[in-house]
């Protein structure tokens, strides 16, 4: 039986295998490729593309995920259809107040959601590999988006553990993603370190202080080999969410004032909570919302801003604002400065972004990522010093803010990095082996 190893990322996933060679060499790992607008990726986009559809009289949710997710709704408007494009869904996994919801008057579970993304790739994998599977070792963050005490993550683990099972999954074991991205690191260690994992996502940023090895491998690991792991849900769309309040939401009202019979009020604010986190933004399409922003309109002293938002949940522009902001974010990785630019109908966002206040912005995420860090080496009290080296993955980790955490606390000469989209799933893959 084939066993994988599958990490469902906030924003991107992976599924890999062992494959086994001569005795004396270790395995190599191969992960399933897929083919995307931008040429084959061992990333799959963890996004879910929905329309309506008549079967045998009745109506139904079709459905495509990933790379064919994003290709059928850029075609939407050629093909006359429309339809919801939802992301980040792992960050609803601790919510007890969003258990589903309604898809073209059809209800949804978000583990039924979830199970779509993941059953397409497992899909992908038995065509790549040949082979039926329904057995895999789960990446889990060690502390989910939301998750205030380890009830919440077993809760959330429990609803991902259910999505598993719903995509055809019957054995299903989790593992921290940190750990496995030690697994990853390991392999392609000739020499024993004590390694500190530091794994950014879209969602959560991981820790794992950890002894990692040939003689580990040898004789095997043992519980006391990982001294503590730590986590905090806060990472790249807690990045995104910034740039979306400082660059885009001004242009779209956000801060702007309505006339109300004798008194000015501020525009209300929670529209644009929620157009700065891409798990809740395609829920805003809702007639009470889109009611409550026509008023808004109507009574706003700017409401060619309204309209820009009305059009932007209208007409589903969620993926095109984030696809602006992921270039935006990754260009000031590089750069000092980067240009982000939205342009559709009413809107007309056209900004430079300095990487200094995009620092500033993040402060705060930055912070309490830092805490974190160093809660963890005095809860395993282990100081700096005793660390080998660091290893650095996840997308995430390109921020140059969230390296210098380690380059102050470590040096850079202590700090490896790489794999950062498909670590996880390797080292899960070795562990499912
Ligand atoms: N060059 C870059 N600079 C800054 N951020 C980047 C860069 N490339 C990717 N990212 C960010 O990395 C994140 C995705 O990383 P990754 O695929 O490791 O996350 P994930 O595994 O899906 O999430 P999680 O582990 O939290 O569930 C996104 O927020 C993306 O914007
Ligand atoms: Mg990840």
């Amino acid at each position: 039986m084939l066993a994988v190893g599958i990490d469902f990322g906030t924003t991107n996933s992976s599924l890999a295998r062992c494959v086994e060679g001569p005795k004396s060499q270790s395995p190599a790992v191969e992960l399933v490729r897929v083919p995307s607008l931008t040429g084959p990726t061992e990333s799959y986009r963890s996004l879910l593309y929905l329309e309506q559809v008549r079967q045998q009289g009745k109506n139904r949710l079709a459905s495509w995920t990933g790379p064919a997710g994003i290709e059928q709704y850029l075609s939407r408007e050629a093909r006359g259809a429309s339809g919801r494009l939802i992301q980040s869904l792992k960050s609803f996994l601790t919510s007890r107040m969003l258990l589903s919801t309604e898809v073209f008057g059809i209800r949804v579970t978000i583990e039924e959601l979830i199970a779509r993304i993941l059953r397409d790739l497992r899909e992908k994998a038995e065509q790549q590999f040949d082979a039926p599977i329904t057995s895999a070792v789960a990446g889990r963050p060690v502390r989910f988006v939301g998750a205030e005490n380890e009830e919440d993550n077993a809760y959330a683990q429990g609803r991902l553990r259910t999505a598993f099972e719903l995509a055809g999954f019957k054995s299903i074991e989790f593992e921290m993603e940190p750990v496995a991205a030690a697994h990853y690191y390991e392999s392609t260690l000739q020499h024993d370190e004590l390694i500190l994992i530091g794994d950014f996502g879209g969602g959560t940023s991981d820790f794992s202080l950890i002894r990692v090895g040939p003689t580990v491998r040898r004789r095997g690991r043992k519980a006391n080999d990982l001294l503590g792991n730590a986590g905090v849900g806060i990472a790249g769309d807690a990045f995104d969410a910034k740039i979306v309040r400082h660059l885009v939401s001004p242009h779209l009202g956000a801060g702007t004032k309505m006339q109300s019979v004798d008194k000015l009020l501020p525009v209300p604010g929670w529209v644009y909570s929620k157009l700065e986190r891409w798990h809740h933004l395609s829920f805003l399409k809702a007639k009470d919302t889109m009611n409550m922003l026509a008023n808004v309109k109507a009574q706003a002293l700017e409401p060619a801003k309204i309209e820009a938002l009305i059009h932007l949940v209208n007409e589903d522009l969620g993926y095109r604002l984030h696809q602006s902001v992921q270039k935006t974010k990754s260009e000031l990785s590089a750069e000092t400065a980067a240009r982000f630019l939205l342009a559709d109908g009413a809107i007309e966002v056209d900004a430079l972004a300095q990487r200094a206040a995009f620092e500033c912005w993040i402060g705060d995420e930055i912070a309490a990522i830092e805490t974190c860090v160093d809660s963890l080496l005095r809860d395993s009290a282990v100081p700096a010093a005793k660390v080998n080296m660091v290893f650095l993955t996840g997308g995430s980790s390109f921020v140059p803010a969230v390296r210098r955490i380690f380059e102050q606390r470590f040096g850079g000469e202590r700090i490896r990095a790489g794999s950062e989209f498909t670590s996880v799933a390797q080292g899960l893959a070795l562990k499912a082996r």
